[in-house]
Protein backbone atom coordinates (compact mmCIF):
# COMPACT_ATOMS: atom_id res chain seq x y z
CA UNK A 1 0.00 0.00 0.00
CA UNK A 2 1.32 3.57 -0.43
CA UNK A 3 0.62 7.31 0.37
CA UNK A 4 -1.06 8.76 -2.51
CA UNK A 5 0.70 11.14 -4.88
CA UNK A 6 0.12 13.46 -6.85
CA UNK A 7 0.11 11.25 -9.51
CA UNK A 8 -2.15 8.79 -10.06
CA UNK A 9 -4.01 6.99 -12.97
CA UNK A 10 -6.72 8.27 -14.03
CA UNK A 11 -9.50 5.92 -13.43
CA UNK A 12 -8.42 6.43 -9.39
CA UNK A 13 -8.85 10.06 -9.09
CA UNK A 14 -12.32 9.93 -8.56
CA UNK A 15 -12.05 7.57 -5.52
CA UNK A 16 -9.64 9.03 -4.54
CA UNK A 17 -11.07 12.86 -4.46
CA UNK A 18 -13.44 11.43 -3.24
CA UNK A 19 -11.19 10.39 0.38
CA UNK A 20 -10.34 13.74 1.14
CA UNK A 21 -14.42 14.13 1.56
CA UNK A 22 -14.69 10.99 3.18
CA UNK A 23 -11.57 12.37 5.34
CA UNK A 24 -14.16 15.16 6.77
CA UNK A 25 -17.40 13.22 7.11
CA UNK A 26 -15.12 10.44 9.30
CA UNK A 27 -13.88 13.08 11.70
CA UNK A 28 -17.06 14.34 11.89
CA UNK A 29 -18.30 10.70 12.85
CA UNK A 30 -15.28 10.27 15.09
CA UNK A 31 -16.38 14.05 17.00
CA UNK A 32 -20.05 11.71 16.95
CA UNK A 33 -21.25 15.25 15.23
CA UNK A 34 -24.26 13.53 13.34
CA UNK A 35 -24.84 16.67 11.42
CA UNK A 36 -23.53 15.88 7.91
CA UNK A 37 -23.20 19.33 5.71
CA UNK A 38 -23.75 19.62 2.21
CA UNK A 39 -19.69 18.14 0.78
CA UNK A 40 -20.12 15.47 3.26
CA UNK A 41 -23.31 13.67 1.70
CA UNK A 42 -22.13 14.26 -1.87
CA UNK A 43 -18.70 12.18 -0.54
CA UNK A 44 -20.60 9.89 0.82
CA UNK A 45 -22.76 9.24 -2.08
CA UNK A 46 -19.57 8.75 -4.37
CA UNK A 47 -17.93 6.50 -1.49
CA UNK A 48 -21.05 4.31 -1.64
CA UNK A 49 -21.40 4.51 -5.08
CA UNK A 50 -17.52 3.78 -5.58
CA UNK A 51 -17.09 0.24 -7.49
CA UNK A 52 -13.51 0.16 -5.78
CA UNK A 53 -13.89 -1.17 -2.15
CA UNK A 54 -13.19 1.67 0.17
CA UNK A 55 -12.57 1.05 3.83
CA UNK A 56 -11.69 3.94 6.39
CA UNK A 57 -10.23 3.25 9.57
CA UNK A 58 -9.35 5.66 12.79
CA UNK A 59 -5.69 5.35 14.64
CA UNK A 60 -6.56 2.55 15.81
CA UNK A 61 -6.70 0.06 13.16
CA UNK A 62 -10.92 0.42 13.80
CA UNK A 63 -12.98 0.12 11.17
CA UNK A 64 -15.25 3.50 11.03
CA UNK A 65 -16.65 3.42 7.18
CA UNK A 66 -16.63 1.36 4.39
CA UNK A 67 -18.81 1.30 1.16
CA UNK A 68 -20.70 -1.58 -0.29
CA UNK A 69 -18.10 -2.74 -2.64
CA UNK A 70 -15.71 -3.65 0.44
CA UNK A 71 -18.35 -5.86 1.61
CA UNK A 72 -18.97 -7.50 -0.98
CA UNK A 73 -15.15 -7.89 -1.19
CA UNK A 74 -14.86 -9.50 2.18
CA UNK A 75 -18.45 -11.50 1.99
CA UNK A 76 -20.17 -9.58 5.03
CA UNK A 77 -22.24 -6.37 5.08
CA UNK A 78 -21.01 -2.81 5.93
CA UNK A 79 -22.30 -2.67 9.34
CA UNK A 80 -20.17 -5.86 9.96
CA UNK A 81 -17.20 -4.25 8.77
CA UNK A 82 -17.57 -1.25 10.50
CA UNK A 83 -16.51 -0.90 14.19
CA UNK A 84 -14.44 -4.41 13.62
CA UNK A 85 -10.61 -4.18 13.58
CA UNK A 86 -9.27 -4.31 10.09
CA UNK A 87 -6.86 -7.13 11.40
CA UNK A 88 -10.27 -9.16 11.04
CA UNK A 89 -9.88 -9.43 7.53
CA UNK A 90 -6.72 -7.87 6.37
CA UNK A 91 -3.89 -10.06 6.87
CA UNK A 92 -0.15 -8.05 6.98
CA UNK A 93 2.20 -9.69 4.89
CA UNK A 94 4.95 -9.12 7.23
CA UNK A 95 5.12 -10.50 10.64
CA UNK A 96 7.13 -7.71 12.36
CA UNK A 97 4.15 -5.35 12.24
CA UNK A 98 1.63 -5.72 14.38
CA UNK A 99 -1.24 -5.53 12.17
CA UNK A 100 -2.16 -4.44 8.30
CA UNK A 101 -2.53 -0.63 9.63
CA UNK A 102 1.04 -0.69 10.74
CA UNK A 103 2.50 -1.99 8.00
CA UNK A 104 0.95 -0.01 5.34
CA UNK A 105 2.09 3.35 7.28
CA UNK A 106 5.50 1.51 7.92
CA UNK A 107 8.31 3.82 6.70
CA UNK A 108 9.94 3.94 3.27
CA UNK A 109 6.47 2.25 1.81
CA UNK A 110 5.39 5.68 0.95
CA UNK A 111 5.87 6.38 -3.20
CA UNK A 112 6.35 2.67 -4.14
CA UNK A 113 3.91 0.95 -6.48
CA UNK A 114 0.89 -0.01 -4.18
CA UNK A 115 1.48 -3.86 -5.89
CA UNK A 116 4.83 -4.04 -4.08
CA UNK A 117 2.96 -4.54 -1.11
CA UNK A 118 0.17 -6.15 -1.66
CA UNK A 119 -1.40 -8.28 1.37
CA UNK A 120 -3.72 -11.13 2.00
CA UNK A 121 -7.78 -10.37 2.21
CA UNK A 122 -10.04 -13.08 4.64
CA UNK A 123 -13.36 -13.52 3.22
CA UNK A 124 -16.17 -14.21 6.23
CA UNK A 125 -16.24 -17.90 4.60
CA UNK A 126 -12.65 -18.15 5.45
CA UNK A 127 -10.82 -17.92 2.06
CA UNK A 128 -7.75 -15.70 1.79
CA UNK A 129 -7.67 -13.98 -1.00
CA UNK A 130 -4.78 -11.36 -2.59
CA UNK A 131 -5.31 -7.62 -2.31
CA UNK A 132 -3.83 -4.52 -2.82
CA UNK A 133 -4.43 -1.06 -2.45
CA UNK A 134 -3.37 2.60 -1.66
CA UNK A 135 -3.48 4.66 1.25
CA UNK A 136 -4.37 8.21 2.66
CA UNK A 137 -4.16 9.89 5.73
CA UNK A 138 -6.28 12.64 6.78
CA UNK A 139 -5.51 14.82 9.60
CA UNK A 140 -8.15 16.53 11.29
CA UNK A 141 -8.03 17.54 14.90
CA UNK A 142 -4.96 15.86 16.36
CA UNK A 143 -6.21 12.92 14.92
CA UNK A 144 -5.79 10.56 11.52
CA UNK A 145 -8.16 8.93 9.90
CA UNK A 146 -6.58 6.48 7.54
CA UNK A 147 -8.96 5.61 4.09
CA UNK A 148 -7.91 2.55 1.67
CA UNK A 149 -8.74 1.71 -1.73
CA UNK A 150 -8.36 -2.03 -2.16
CA UNK A 151 -8.56 -4.52 -5.18
CA UNK A 152 -8.73 -8.14 -5.20
CA UNK A 153 -6.50 -9.37 -7.67
CA UNK A 154 -6.25 -12.68 -6.94
CA UNK A 155 -7.96 -13.41 -10.28
CA UNK A 156 -5.20 -11.36 -11.81
CA UNK A 157 -2.32 -13.16 -10.10
CA UNK A 158 -4.35 -16.56 -10.96
CA UNK A 159 -3.97 -15.13 -14.53
CA UNK A 160 -0.34 -14.14 -14.44
CA UNK A 161 0.75 -17.52 -12.44
CA UNK A 162 -1.24 -19.26 -15.56
CA UNK A 163 0.60 -17.28 -18.49
CA UNK A 164 3.89 -17.60 -16.26
CA UNK A 165 3.09 -21.34 -16.36
CA UNK A 166 2.53 -21.44 -20.14
CA UNK A 167 5.43 -19.35 -21.01
CA UNK A 168 7.65 -22.02 -18.93
CA UNK A 169 6.16 -24.97 -21.05
CA UNK A 170 6.90 -23.14 -24.19
CA UNK A 171 10.60 -22.03 -22.97
CA UNK A 172 10.55 -26.09 -22.41
CA UNK A 173 9.14 -26.96 -25.14
CA UNK A 174 11.70 -24.37 -27.54
CA UNK A 175 14.54 -25.98 -25.77
CA UNK A 176 13.44 -29.87 -26.28
CA UNK A 177 12.77 -28.88 -30.04
CA UNK A 178 16.31 -27.74 -30.43
CA UNK A 179 17.61 -30.55 -28.60
CA UNK A 180 15.65 -33.09 -30.96
CA UNK A 181 16.77 -31.29 -34.14
CA UNK A 182 20.52 -31.08 -32.88
CA UNK A 183 20.29 -34.92 -32.53
CA UNK A 184 18.60 -35.25 -35.74
CA UNK A 185 21.77 -32.73 -37.37
CA UNK A 186 24.08 -34.95 -35.82
CA UNK A 187 23.09 -37.98 -36.79
CA UNK A 188 22.09 -36.88 -40.53
CA UNK A 189 25.62 -35.71 -40.64
CA UNK A 190 26.92 -38.78 -39.51
CA UNK A 191 25.11 -40.89 -41.95
CA UNK A 192 26.25 -38.79 -44.77
CA UNK A 193 29.77 -38.60 -44.05
CA UNK A 194 30.12 -42.43 -42.80
CA UNK A 195 27.95 -44.07 -45.13
CA UNK A 196 27.39 -42.07 -48.37
CA UNK A 197 30.92 -40.53 -48.03
CA UNK A 198 32.42 -44.01 -47.49
CA UNK A 199 30.52 -45.32 -50.67
CA UNK A 200 31.34 -42.27 -52.78
CA UNK A 201 34.90 -43.34 -51.86
CA UNK A 202 34.63 -46.30 -52.57
CA UNK A 203 33.34 -46.16 -55.71
CA UNK A 204 36.24 -43.42 -56.62
CA UNK A 205 39.22 -46.35 -55.77
CA UNK A 206 37.00 -48.82 -58.10
CA UNK A 207 37.02 -46.56 -60.79
CA UNK A 208 40.88 -45.79 -60.35
CA UNK A 209 41.41 -50.07 -59.77
CA UNK A 210 39.58 -50.08 -63.47
CA UNK A 211 41.48 -47.52 -65.19
CA UNK A 212 44.31 -49.32 -64.33
CA UNK A 213 43.64 -52.73 -65.32
CA UNK A 214 41.32 -52.82 -67.07
CA UNK A 215 43.30 -51.51 -70.80
CA UNK A 216 40.05 -49.21 -71.13
CA UNK A 217 39.99 -47.62 -74.76
CA UNK A 218 40.43 -43.54 -75.00
CA UNK A 219 36.59 -42.94 -75.32
CA UNK A 220 36.18 -44.67 -71.74
CA UNK A 221 39.01 -43.42 -70.46
CA UNK A 222 37.75 -40.10 -70.49
CA UNK A 223 34.12 -41.68 -69.19
CA UNK A 224 36.03 -42.45 -66.58
CA UNK A 225 37.55 -39.40 -65.49
CA UNK A 226 34.27 -37.89 -66.20
CA UNK A 227 33.03 -39.96 -63.52
CA UNK A 228 35.98 -39.44 -61.39
CA UNK A 229 35.22 -35.60 -61.23
CA UNK A 230 31.61 -36.01 -60.34
CA UNK A 231 32.56 -38.41 -57.65
CA UNK A 232 35.00 -35.80 -56.08
CA UNK A 233 31.96 -33.07 -56.32
CA UNK A 234 29.67 -35.28 -55.03
CA UNK A 235 32.08 -35.98 -51.90
CA UNK A 236 32.90 -32.30 -51.66
CA UNK A 237 29.05 -31.06 -51.91
CA UNK A 238 28.37 -34.11 -49.52
CA UNK A 239 31.35 -33.09 -47.07
CA UNK A 240 29.69 -29.02 -47.13
CA UNK A 241 25.91 -30.38 -46.62
CA UNK A 242 27.23 -32.42 -43.46
CA UNK A 243 29.25 -29.54 -42.00
CA UNK A 244 26.45 -27.18 -42.57
CA UNK A 245 24.22 -29.78 -40.40
CA UNK A 246 26.69 -29.78 -37.65
CA UNK A 247 30.59 -29.81 -37.85
CA UNK A 248 32.66 -32.74 -37.57
CA UNK A 249 35.13 -30.59 -34.85
CA UNK A 250 32.17 -29.66 -32.42
CA UNK A 251 32.26 -33.30 -32.08
CA UNK A 252 35.78 -34.04 -32.65
CA UNK A 253 37.91 -31.42 -31.63
CA UNK A 254 35.87 -28.85 -29.61
CA UNK A 255 34.64 -25.25 -29.92
CA UNK A 256 37.67 -23.78 -30.26
CA UNK A 257 37.99 -25.57 -33.62
CA UNK A 258 34.57 -25.47 -34.67
CA UNK A 259 34.45 -21.71 -34.49
CA UNK A 260 37.94 -21.61 -36.35
CA UNK A 261 35.83 -23.75 -38.86
CA UNK A 262 33.04 -21.58 -39.00
CA UNK A 263 34.93 -18.21 -39.63
CA UNK A 264 37.23 -19.63 -42.21
CA UNK A 265 34.13 -20.67 -43.87
CA UNK A 266 32.53 -17.28 -43.22
CA UNK A 267 35.49 -15.18 -44.79
CA UNK A 268 35.77 -17.15 -47.53
CA UNK A 269 31.75 -17.19 -48.91
CA UNK A 270 31.48 -13.79 -47.80
CA UNK A 271 34.55 -11.86 -48.35
CA UNK A 272 34.51 -9.87 -44.74
CA UNK A 273 37.39 -10.05 -42.67
CA UNK A 274 36.50 -12.17 -39.36
CA UNK A 275 39.10 -12.25 -36.44
CA UNK A 276 38.68 -14.93 -33.87
CA UNK A 277 40.09 -13.86 -30.28
CA UNK A 278 39.83 -16.36 -28.06
CA UNK A 279 41.84 -19.06 -25.94
CA UNK A 280 41.34 -23.23 -26.60
CA UNK A 281 41.95 -24.34 -23.34
CA UNK A 282 39.12 -21.83 -21.84
CA UNK A 283 36.32 -23.08 -24.82
CA UNK A 284 36.63 -26.92 -23.13
CA UNK A 285 33.00 -27.19 -22.50
CA UNK A 286 30.27 -30.36 -22.55
CA UNK A 287 28.35 -30.65 -25.87
CA UNK A 288 25.10 -28.85 -24.40
CA UNK A 289 27.21 -25.70 -24.12
CA UNK A 290 29.59 -25.75 -27.18
CA UNK A 291 26.45 -26.72 -29.61
CA UNK A 292 24.45 -23.39 -28.05
CA UNK A 293 27.43 -21.16 -28.33
CA UNK A 294 28.54 -22.60 -31.76
CA UNK A 295 24.47 -22.13 -32.93
CA UNK A 296 24.35 -18.81 -31.57
CA UNK A 297 28.27 -17.31 -33.11
CA UNK A 298 26.54 -19.25 -36.23
CA UNK A 299 23.23 -16.95 -36.19
CA UNK A 300 25.41 -13.73 -35.81
CA UNK A 301 27.70 -14.81 -38.48
CA UNK A 302 24.57 -15.22 -40.88
CA UNK A 303 22.74 -12.07 -39.47
CA UNK A 304 25.68 -9.81 -40.41
CA UNK A 305 26.13 -11.83 -44.08
CA UNK A 306 22.63 -10.92 -44.93
CA UNK A 307 22.15 -7.48 -42.61
CA UNK A 308 24.64 -5.66 -41.59
CA UNK A 309 26.43 -4.78 -45.05
CA UNK A 310 30.08 -4.90 -42.61
CA UNK A 311 33.85 -5.21 -43.38
CA UNK A 312 35.01 -6.19 -40.20
CA UNK A 313 33.80 -8.78 -37.77
CA UNK A 314 35.53 -9.54 -34.38
CA UNK A 315 34.51 -12.08 -32.00
CA UNK A 316 35.96 -12.28 -28.97
CA UNK A 317 35.43 -15.38 -26.18
CA UNK A 318 37.11 -15.03 -22.92
CA UNK A 319 36.78 -16.18 -19.53
CA UNK A 320 36.57 -14.79 -16.23
CA UNK A 321 36.16 -17.24 -13.63
CA UNK A 322 33.54 -19.06 -13.84
CA UNK A 323 31.89 -17.17 -16.68
CA UNK A 324 32.36 -16.83 -20.44
CA UNK A 325 31.78 -13.46 -21.88
CA UNK A 326 31.28 -13.54 -25.62
CA UNK A 327 31.46 -10.52 -27.70
CA UNK A 328 30.45 -10.05 -31.67
CA UNK A 329 31.34 -6.68 -33.33
CA UNK A 330 30.58 -5.83 -36.82
CA UNK A 331 30.79 -2.29 -38.09
CA UNK A 332 28.18 -2.16 -40.52
CA UNK A 333 24.62 -0.29 -40.76
CA UNK A 334 23.92 -1.27 -37.26
CA UNK A 335 20.56 -2.69 -35.84
CA UNK A 336 17.40 -0.57 -34.74
CA UNK A 337 14.92 -1.49 -32.20
CA UNK A 338 12.24 -1.88 -35.10
CA UNK A 339 14.82 -4.61 -36.40
CA UNK A 340 14.90 -6.60 -33.16
CA UNK A 341 11.25 -6.32 -33.02
CA UNK A 342 10.31 -8.18 -36.07
CA UNK A 343 7.66 -10.56 -35.54
CA UNK A 344 8.86 -12.78 -38.74
CA UNK A 345 12.28 -13.09 -37.21
CA UNK A 346 13.12 -16.08 -35.25
CA UNK A 347 17.30 -15.52 -35.41
CA UNK A 348 17.76 -13.43 -32.94
CA UNK A 349 15.20 -15.05 -30.56
CA UNK A 350 16.38 -18.63 -30.89
CA UNK A 351 19.92 -16.87 -30.09
CA UNK A 352 18.19 -15.54 -26.71
CA UNK A 353 16.62 -18.86 -26.03
CA UNK A 354 19.88 -20.27 -26.15
CA UNK A 355 21.42 -18.11 -23.85
CA UNK A 356 18.64 -17.94 -21.36
CA UNK A 357 18.90 -21.74 -21.59
CA UNK A 358 22.21 -21.68 -19.84
CA UNK A 359 21.17 -18.95 -17.21
CA UNK A 360 23.15 -16.19 -19.71
CA UNK A 361 22.91 -12.87 -20.23
CA UNK A 362 22.34 -11.01 -23.79
CA UNK A 363 22.23 -7.26 -24.71
CA UNK A 364 22.33 -6.68 -28.49
CA UNK A 365 22.83 -3.24 -29.48
CA UNK A 366 24.20 -0.55 -31.97
CA UNK A 367 24.43 2.35 -29.02
CA UNK A 368 28.60 2.36 -29.34
CA UNK A 369 28.35 2.14 -33.18
CA UNK A 370 29.43 1.76 -35.76
CA UNK A 371 28.00 -1.56 -36.38
CA UNK A 372 26.11 -4.17 -34.04
CA UNK A 373 27.47 -5.51 -30.70
CA UNK A 374 26.08 -8.62 -29.44
CA UNK A 375 27.33 -9.13 -25.52
CA UNK A 376 26.68 -12.70 -23.83
CA UNK A 377 27.87 -13.55 -20.30
CA UNK A 378 27.29 -17.32 -19.85
CA UNK A 379 27.94 -19.27 -16.43
CA UNK A 380 30.03 -22.06 -17.17
CA UNK A 381 31.02 -23.29 -14.43
CA UNK A 382 28.73 -26.41 -14.40
CA UNK A 383 29.66 -26.84 -18.35
CA UNK A 384 33.30 -27.16 -18.30
CA UNK A 385 34.98 -30.65 -19.47
N1 LIG B 1 24.44 -7.61 -37.48
C1 LIG B 1 23.32 -6.99 -37.88
N2 LIG B 1 23.42 -5.77 -38.49
C2 LIG B 1 22.30 -5.13 -38.90
N3 LIG B 1 21.04 -5.60 -38.76
C3 LIG B 1 20.90 -6.80 -38.18
C4 LIG B 1 22.02 -7.55 -37.71
N4 LIG B 1 21.54 -8.69 -37.15
C5 LIG B 1 20.22 -8.66 -37.28
N5 LIG B 1 19.81 -7.53 -37.88
C6 LIG B 1 18.43 -7.09 -38.14
O1 LIG B 1 17.61 -7.72 -37.18
C7 LIG B 1 16.55 -8.42 -37.82
C8 LIG B 1 16.21 -9.63 -37.03
O2 LIG B 1 17.22 -10.60 -37.10
P1 LIG B 1 16.84 -12.15 -37.01
O3 LIG B 1 18.08 -12.94 -37.06
O4 LIG B 1 15.97 -12.31 -35.81
O5 LIG B 1 15.94 -12.40 -38.27
P2 LIG B 1 16.31 -12.56 -39.80
O6 LIG B 1 17.80 -12.74 -39.94
O7 LIG B 1 15.70 -11.45 -40.58
O8 LIG B 1 15.56 -13.90 -40.17
P3 LIG B 1 15.83 -15.36 -39.61
O9 LIG B 1 14.59 -15.71 -38.83
O10 LIG B 1 16.05 -16.21 -40.81
O11 LIG B 1 17.07 -15.31 -38.74
C9 LIG B 1 17.06 -8.68 -39.22
O12 LIG B 1 16.00 -8.81 -40.13
C10 LIG B 1 17.91 -7.46 -39.50
O13 LIG B 1 17.11 -6.39 -39.97
MG1 LIG C 1 18.81 -14.18 -38.72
Amino acid sequence: MRQQRSARPRGRRLAVFALGFLGGRLTARLDQDGSADAPSRHSRRIVHNASEAIIATDERSRIVLANPAAARMFGVTVEELEGSPLARFILAPETDHPGPLEYFKADGRAGRRSTDYAGTGLRANGEHFAIEGSIADTPHDGRTVYTIILRDVSERQRVQRKLARSHDQLRQLSSALQTIREEERTHIARELHDDLGQLLASLRMDLNLLEETCGATPHALRLIHGMDGNLLTAITSLRRIATNLRPRALDEGGLYFALQGLRDDFVQRHGIACELLADEAELRLDDQASTAIFRIIQEALTNIARHAHATEVTMNLYRINSELLITIRDDGRGISEEDMEKAESLGLIGMRERVWGLKGEITISADEGPGTRIDIVLPVANHTV
